[in-house]
């Protein structure tokens, strides 16, 4: 006798809704892949959005519960309504925002991820028919750690929440994990009623919220890639869970993406920063100070008409991008420096630190948009073996990426932190506005190197200046 779908309780409803989300798993794949080069990117983007859009449509329309049920017309009508008014606020904003403050959109975004993946677990904890109450407890800390911490974050990135550097932290952060292990648990182990499920998943969701202040306070300065790909990483996991609790593989598969996306940043970032993954999840390292307080030496400036000289006689140059170039958005006329040079047989490439700028990959997408060749931007392990055979390094916008404190000065908050060995070659142009400070807020004895000289101004106006004057040679 055959066995249709229909004696199995399928309907084709259940298969179309299947096969949406097996479309929509490999639309993230195939946009995931996209993803990873600049040029890319974009469509990458739309590619994987797509694919999170049908998997929403058909599961608005296509899921049923375990007793048969769906989602309901006034259910459907409310949420429909719910991402209305997300997208239309989402759009405005990222329409608004400035490129340089996108990173704390960036981790402002995945707080409401968090929120949400949170929010899920908190109503789904007491709900008698969760079968998955390990996943959906830890779908709460996770979402709320995510949550608590991309706020600080937030705030750090946008100059409005300072660090704390307290030795006493992280034996609070400890003692915090360990609390919020053991109520959890004791909320699984013990058969508790209604009430007190509910009481003590307020109590856990207050705990989570004060460790992922509490984590990400005392993460100062230059440390902070780690966290936010880590805070990143986080939101993922929490999606998942949230994905686990309602039995949706796309929901579970778009979460594991971007959990694991994350989790392979955060590794990266520890490795470019030199840090371990235990001293950030317990908030122990980073931290300000000015580093000892050396004598400084005195700066030398150079003309327009030097650099130009300098440059144009040079057979090689590297560019070391940092923040600063953004905030000029100095790009374009960077580029157009690079041909220029070029033009004159100047082999020119860019040295890229991992964490330059103010979020992962922020000088790759910032030189892409310009159409610099990709094969000119070198990874700062490729490019450090030929900084003692650089003529000229000109530094525009970055500061702690090049800080030679990092690696000669055991005081200082960015010791260990490997960074572009501008310092080692034959002659440094660093481009900036004044004497002001990098992210991680210290002093930079590259300015006063012997072999530096600082051409002071708004990178964008000094580099077109020197274009200008290169041309009049
Ligand atoms: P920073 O160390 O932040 O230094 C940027 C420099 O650019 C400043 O010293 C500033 O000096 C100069 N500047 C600002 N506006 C300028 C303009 N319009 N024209 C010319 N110069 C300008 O940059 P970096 O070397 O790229 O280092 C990045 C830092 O951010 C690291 O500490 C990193 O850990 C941290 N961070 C990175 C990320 C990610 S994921 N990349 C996320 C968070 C934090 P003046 O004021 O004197 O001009």
């Amino acid at each position: 006798m055959n066995t249709t779908l229909q004696d199995l309780g399928i309907s084709s409803g259940d298969v179309i809704l299947e096969i949406s989300y097996l479309i929509a798993a490999v639309l993230f794949v195939f946009g995931l892949k996209l993803m990873s080069h600049p040029e890319s990117a974009k469509k990458g983007n739309l590619w994987a959005g797509g694919g999170m859009v049908l998997a929403m449509i058909t599961t608005l329309f296509l899921h049923r519960d375990a007793d048969g049920s769906t989602i309901g017309m006034t259910n459907v009508v409310v949420i429909v309504i719910a991402i209305a008014v997300g997208s239309v606020l989402g759009a405005i904003i990222a329409r608004r925002i400035k490129m340089t403050a996108m990173p704390q959109l960036v981790s402002f975004f995945n707080a409401t991820g968090g929120a949400a993946s949170a929010l899920v677990a908190l109503m789904e904890y007491s709900n008698p028919e969760n079968t998955s109450a390990l996943v959906t407890l830890l779908g709460l800390i996770i979402g709320t750690i995510a949550f608590s911490g991309s706020m600080i974050a937030y705030g750090k990135l946008d100059g409005k929440v300072g660090d704390i550097f307290a030795g006493w932290v992280k034996y609070f952060n400890v003692a915090l994990l360990l609390i919020i292990a053991a109520l959890t648990t004791y909320m699984l182990v013990v058969d508790l009623d209604p009430g007190m499920q509910t009481l003590l998943s307020y109590i856990l969701l207050a705990l989570a919220l004060v460790y992922g202040v509490m984590f990400v306070m005392p993460i100062g300065g230059a440390d902070m890639p780690v966290v936010i790909s880590l805070l990143n990483a986080l939101t993922g996991i929490a999606a998942a869970m949230a994905g686990f609790i309602y039995h949706n593989q796309a929901m579970i598969l778009g979460g594991i993406f971007v959990g694991s996306a994350g989790a392979i940043l955060t590794l990266l970032m520890t490795k470019a920063m030199n840090r371990s993954l235990l001293n950030v999840i317990v908030g122990a390292f980073g931290g300000g100070g000015a580093g000892i307080d050396k004598e400084h030496g005195s700066i030398k400036e150079i003309t327009l008409s030097d650099a130009a000289v300098l440059l144009s006689y040079s057979q090689n140059v590297v560019i070391v991008p940092g923040y600063g170039l953004a905030v000029a958005q100095a790009q374009y006329a960077c580029n157009d420096l690079v041909k220029l040079l070029e033009g004159k047989g100047v082999e020119v490439k860019f040295a890229i630190h991992p964490v330059a700028g103010r979020m992962p990959g922020h000088m790759n997408v910032l030189l892409a948009e310009a159409d610099v060749p990709y094969t000119k931007l070198v990874e700062m392990d490729d490019i450090n073996p030929d900084m003692p055979n650089t003529d000229v390094t000109i530094v525009i916008g970055a500061n702690d990426v090049v800080n030679p404190a990092a690696l000669d000065d055991p005081s200082s908050p960015i010791y260990g932190m490997p960074i572009i060995n501008a310092h080692e070659s034959k002659n440094i142009i660093v481009m900036k506005r004044g004497m002001g400070k990098g992210y991680a807020g210290i002093e930079n004895f590259l300015f006063f190197n012997n072999k530096t000289r600082m051409l002071f101004g708004n990178a964008k106006d000094s580099i077109q200046a020197l274009v200008s004057e290169i041309k009049e040679l």
